[in-house]
C-alpha cells in the first residue's frame, strides 16, 4: 500500500474494507505505537487480504479437490534405472560449463520459524555435523565454496529470511566471517508478510499497536526475489539459473552439475529432483500429472488409497516424493514473482496470540487463527517444459525438522554418517557396518573437502597420505 497515506485515509480504507478493528485502540496510542501501527498497516495489500478471506474464511462449502484422471508425472531416471547413460553424460558436461560459466546462483529459503525443531534462533544456525557440529548455513557455505573453487568462477548465494529471523541471521553471518565467503556475494532478503485473521476474516492484532503478521510461505520467495532486487542482481552477474534449497537439508548438493545440465538441456523454467518415497505414507509431496499438467500434490491432500497404490509388480504407483529441491530459470521467476501468474495461498489454521476487544492479550489453546501461505511448488503448473530427475535421497535429503525421531538432529547426523561411510567405501575404504549401514564410529568428511561424492573421490585419490577413520576423524579439516 502507498507509504503516502496519511493517517485518516489509510482507516478509511481499512473501514472499507471491513478492518476498522485494526485501529480500535488508536486513541489509546502514544506517538511512537501509532507510527509503530502506521507502518505495518502501510504495507497491507487490503485487496490481496479480502481475496484471502473470501475465498479461504467465508466460504463455507469446502472446494472438491478431484483426483479422476491423476496420473504420477515421468522423470528421467537414473541410468542404472533405466535412464540413457550418455544423457546424463552429456547433463553433467552441460551443467559444470554453466557453473563455469558463473550463470548460476545457490539459493536457500531460510525465513521459516522452525517450530516443530523447538529452536529459538535462525534455523541455519542450528548445528548439525556429527563431530564439529558446524551449522547448517556452514555447511552450505562450505559446499558452495567447494563448487565455486571447481568451477573457477564466483557462485553468488542468496538467502531469503523473513522479518522474524533477518537481523539474527545476517548478525550469525557477520559473526562467523560469512562462513569464509565474500560478503558481497552473499545476499539477504526478507520474504513478505501476510496478516493473520480470525474466523470472521478480521485481521487480528497482536498488541494494541500491532498487527499479527505471519510470513508468505516458501512460494513468497517468487515475489520476494523480484521485490528485492535479487533478480536483478542476478541479471547484473549474468546469472540465469537459480538452484534452489531450503535450509534444513544438510544432505543437498546445494549445486549439482547433473541437475542444473537436465534442467538447461531441457529448456526448462523450473526443474526438480523426485526421491522414491521410503514408504506409501512418507509426509512428502507427490510429483503428479492432473489433466497433463505438472503438479505437486502434499501428502495431506492425496487421498491415502493413491499413496498406498501399486502397480503390477508392487512398486508404489505415486513413487515421486518431492524434497523440496527445484531450478529455477530466472526469467521465470522474474515472471511469476513480478505478478504474471500468481501463486495459490493456502489456509493454515494456528494458535496465534491476540489482544480482545477490552485489550488484553490472550494466548489462546487452540487454533483461534488463520494465517495465509504459499507454496513455491504451486509454480510447477505454470512452468514451460519442466523437468524431473531422479535423486538419490542418500545422497541429497536428510532435513532436520523434529526434536527426536524422523527428520530429527540425531536421524540427519547418522545419514550423514552412513553417506560419508559409503563414500569411503566406494573409494576402497570398507568400515565394518551395522544392519542400517552404521559403522559404529562418529566422524565427517568437511564440505569444504569433497562437496558431493564424484568430488570425494577424485580428492581422495589424490591425496598422498590418507588418514585413518576412527572415532573423531574430519577428513579435510
Ligand atoms: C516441505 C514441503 C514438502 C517437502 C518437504 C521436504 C511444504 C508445504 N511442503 O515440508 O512437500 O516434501 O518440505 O523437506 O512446503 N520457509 C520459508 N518461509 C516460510 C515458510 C517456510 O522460507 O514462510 C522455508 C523454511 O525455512 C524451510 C522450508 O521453507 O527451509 C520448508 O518449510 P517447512 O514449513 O518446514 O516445510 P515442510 O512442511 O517440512
Amino acid at each position: 500500500m502507498n507509504q503516502t497515506l496519511d493517517v485518516m485515509e489509510l482507516k478509511q480504507r481499512f473501514a472499507e474494507a471491513g478492518q476498522a478493528q485494526v485501529f480500535r485502540f488508536w486513541e489509546e496510542l502514544s506517538k511512537e505505537e501509532r507510527a509503530r501501527l502506521l507502518d505495518r498497516a502501510r504495507q497491507i495489500d487490503l485487496v490481496e487480504v479480502d481475496r484471502l478471506v473470501k475465498a479461504h474464511v467465508n466460504q463455507t462449502v469446502k472446494e472438491q479437490n478431484s483426483f479422476e484422471g491423476l496420473e504420477p508425472a515421468p522423470y528421467i531416471p537414473f541410468p542404472q534405472h533405466g535412464g540413457d547413460a550418455a544423457e546424463w553424460a552429456r547433463a553433467r558436461q552441460a551443467g559444470e560449463e554453466a557453473l563455469s560459466a558463473g550463470r548460476v546462483a545457490a539459493f536457500t529459503v531460510a525465513g521459516g520459524q522452525g517450530t516443530r525443531l523447538g529452536y529459538d534462533g535462525p534455523k541455519g544456525t542450528y548445528p548439525v555435523t556429527p563431530v564439529t557440529k558446524k551449522p547448517l548455513f556452514q555447511v552450505f557455505a562450505e559446499k558452495i565454496a567447494r563448487s565455486a573453487e571447481r568451477a573457477g568462477a564466483p557462485i553468488h548465494w542468496f538467502i531469503m529470511t523473513s522479518e522474524i529471523n533477518h537481523a539474527a541471521t545476517v548478525e550469525a553471518f557477520e559473526e562467523a566471517g560469512y562462513f569464509g565467503l565474500k560478503e558481497e556475494e552473499v545476499h539477504f532478503f526478507p520474504q513478505g508478510l501476510v496478516p493473520a485473521v480470525d474466523s470472521e476474516g478480521k485481521i487480528l492484532l497482536s498488541d494494541k499497536d500491532l498487527i499479527a503478521m505471519t510470513p508468505d510461505g516458501h512460494g513468497g520467495s517468487l515475489r520476494a526475489l523480484v521485490r528485492s532486487g535479487a533478480t536483478a542482481k542476478m541479471t547484473e552477474l549474468g546469472v540465469d539459473c537459480i538452484s534452489y534449497f531450503q535450509v534444513d537439508n544438510p544432505l543437498v548438493q546445494c549445486l549439482d552439475p547433473l541437475f542444473i545440465g537436465f534442467h538447461l538441456l531441457g529448456n526448462s523454467e523450473l526443474s526438480s529432483k523426485m526421491v522414491p518415497k521410503a514408504y506409501p505414507s512418507e509426509k512428502v509431496g507427490h510429483f503428479c500429472l492432473r489433466n497433463g499438467q505438472h503438479e505437486v500434490i502434499e501428502y495431506s491432500d492425496l487421498p491415502v488409497e493413491k499413496q498406498e497404490e501399486t502397480l503390477e509388480d508392487g512398486s508404489l504407483r505415486f513413487v515421486a516424493g518431492s524434497v523440496a529441491i527445484h531450478v529455477f530459470s530466472r526469467s521465470f521467476v522474474e515472471r511469476l514473482g513480478g505478478g504474471d501468474g500468481e501463486l495459490p495461498f493456502h489456509r493454515a489454521d494456528k494458535k496465534i496470540p491476540f489482544v480482545n476487544a477490552d485489550g488484553e492479550v490472550e494466548k489462546p489453546e487452540t487454533p483461534n487463527g488463520i494465517k495465509f501461505e504459499m507454496f513455491v511448488f504451486d509454480a510447477l503448473p505454470m512452468a514451460k517444459n519442466p523437468v524431473i530427475i531422479e535423486g538419490d535421497r542418500t545422497q541429497d535429503f536428510s532435513p532436520v525438522k523434529n526434536a527426536e525421531g524422523i527428520d530429527s538432529p540425531q536421524s540427519c547426523a547418522e545419514d550423514q554418517i552412513r553417506m560419508f561411510t559409503g563414500w569411503l567405501s566406494d573409494a576402497g575404504v570398507e568400515l565394518d557396518r551395522d544392519e542400517s549401514g552404521l559403522p559404529g564410529i562418529t566422524f565427517e568428511i568437511s564440505p569444504a573437502f569433497a562437496c558431493d561424492r564424484a568430488d570425494f573421490l577424485t580428492r581422495w585419490a589424490k591425496l598422498d597420505e590418507k588418514p585413518d577413520i576412527v572415532e573423531g576423524t574430519v577428513i579435510g579439516g
